[in-house]
């Protein structure tokens, strides 16, 4: 089988950490054998916005959905205002491919530490379920009297039916896949009245087609500091766009590293290609320095295997990635001193060894 990849490296460590990504997925296919990656390289970036104007071209996302899969490094540049750059690329491409759940899986890789003392790895093993296409981050609203003393603007969430049942059944389906059938779903329908409201009543309405999981209900405020205090406690997790992103950096911290967490930007009704991106930035502070953790680039290659069906070879990255994590092969941010060809070099021989 031949897999056609987008492979969209994008800006700063995003650029370093892909390419150690396809290095990996072609050692992976060539030592498992039975299946190819093609990959098409697109150069949609802030510094190619900065030269020419723009991010993707018109048919950008129409170009795109002729693959099977996107990989994506990270998009962001000092030079460029964020919500510049993040408009003219990821979040078109997660709503206009319909990818309406982000999945986030952490826990504590071996040979690797939390900062969290006591926590051994099985005291810490979630999958965080993103909404990942509307909420917070659907971008309606406005700003009127912009550069006066008097500026007002709205973000305004929106949140539908469809949008809640179909994350929520995403979400259960997850939790009953895995050995503890826990979900815990986070709003702050205190003081979001609306439509986190809204998300409660869809949530315990769902529930009751999901007899045999266990459910609870948090405040997100709260959920900090049960994530950092009582992680044996939370097994899946659902949250709004908003909220799940936040919590999944202090997840991703909490069990050793922003580096090493991946996502999966899925479109569950495999009509359009789903997107796999480590969950961290361009990273401006270490760009160009060679030092980036591609664990997280790794992983996420890893999910992209999955998603495509070939699970054993998934499961073999990720034992090569868990073995050289425990043989001591690590980055400055796990505590180690390689930089990131040398976790690379490191990754692909253990794939030869599997
Ligand atoms: P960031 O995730 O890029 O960096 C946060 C901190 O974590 C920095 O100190 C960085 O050095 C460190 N870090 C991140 N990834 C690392 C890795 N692989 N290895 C070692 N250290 C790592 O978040 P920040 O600084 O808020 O954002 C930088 C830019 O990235 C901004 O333009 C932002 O909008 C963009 N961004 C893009 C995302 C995407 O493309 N999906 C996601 C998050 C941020
Ligand atoms: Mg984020």
């Amino acid at each position: 089988r031949i897999f056609k990849i987008a492979s969209i490296p994008g800006d700063g460590i995003g650029v370093d950490i892909t390419e150690a990504a396809v290095r990996v997925l072609n050692t992976l296919s060539k030592t498992v054998g039975g299946f190819e990656f093609e990959f098409e390289t697109f150069d949609w970036s802030s510094k190619a916005y900065l030269e020419r104007g723009w991010y993707m071209p018109p048919d950008g996302l129409e170009q795109l959905k002729k693959y099977d899969a996107i990989y994506f490094g990270a998009v962001g540049w000092p030079d460029v205002p964020d919500h510049i750059s993040l408009w003219s690329l990821i979040l078109p491409i997660r709503k206009a491919l319909n990818q309406y759940v982000n999945v986030r899986p952490t826990r504590i890789l071996a040979g690797t530490k939390s900062p969290l003392s006591d926590c051994s790895p099985s005291d810490l093993d979630w999958v965080i379920v993103r909404e990942n296409s509307e909420g917070e981050y659907s971008g309606q609203g406005g700003t009127s009297h912009e550069h006066s003393e008097h500026a007002v603007a709205t973000e305004v969430s929106i949140f539908t039916q469809v949008g809640i049942e179909r994350i929520m059944r995403f979400a259960f389906e997850m939790a009953k896949s895995r050995p503890r059938k826990k979900l815990t779903m986070v709003t702050k329908s205190n003081a979001q009245r609306h439509g986190m409201v809204l998300w409660d009543r869809i949530f315990y309405e769902i529930a009751k087609e999901y007899p045999d999981v266990e459910i609870d209900k948090m405040l997100v405020d709260a959920m900090t500091v049960r994530m950092v205090l009582n992680p044996k406690s939370l097994d899946t997790i659902v949250a709004t766009n908003l909220h799940a992103d936040i919590l999944s950096d202090l997840a991703a911290a909490l069990s050793g590293s922003i580096g090493i967490a991946p996502s999966s930007n899925l479109d569950p009704t495999r009509k359009n290609p789903s997107m796999f991106e480590p969950i961290h930035g361009s990273a401006p502070d270490i760009a160009g320095q060679g030092i980036a953790n591609p664990v997280g680039a790794f992983w996420s290659a890893a999910e992209m295997v999955r998603w495509l069906g070939e699970e054993k070879a998934a499961d073999g990255l990720m034992r090569a990635i868990e073995n050289m994590t425990e043989a001591g092969v690590k980055t400055k941010d796990l505590g180690g001193e390689k930089n990131t060809k040398e976790v690379t070099d490191a990754v692909c021989t253990e794939i030869e060894r599997l």
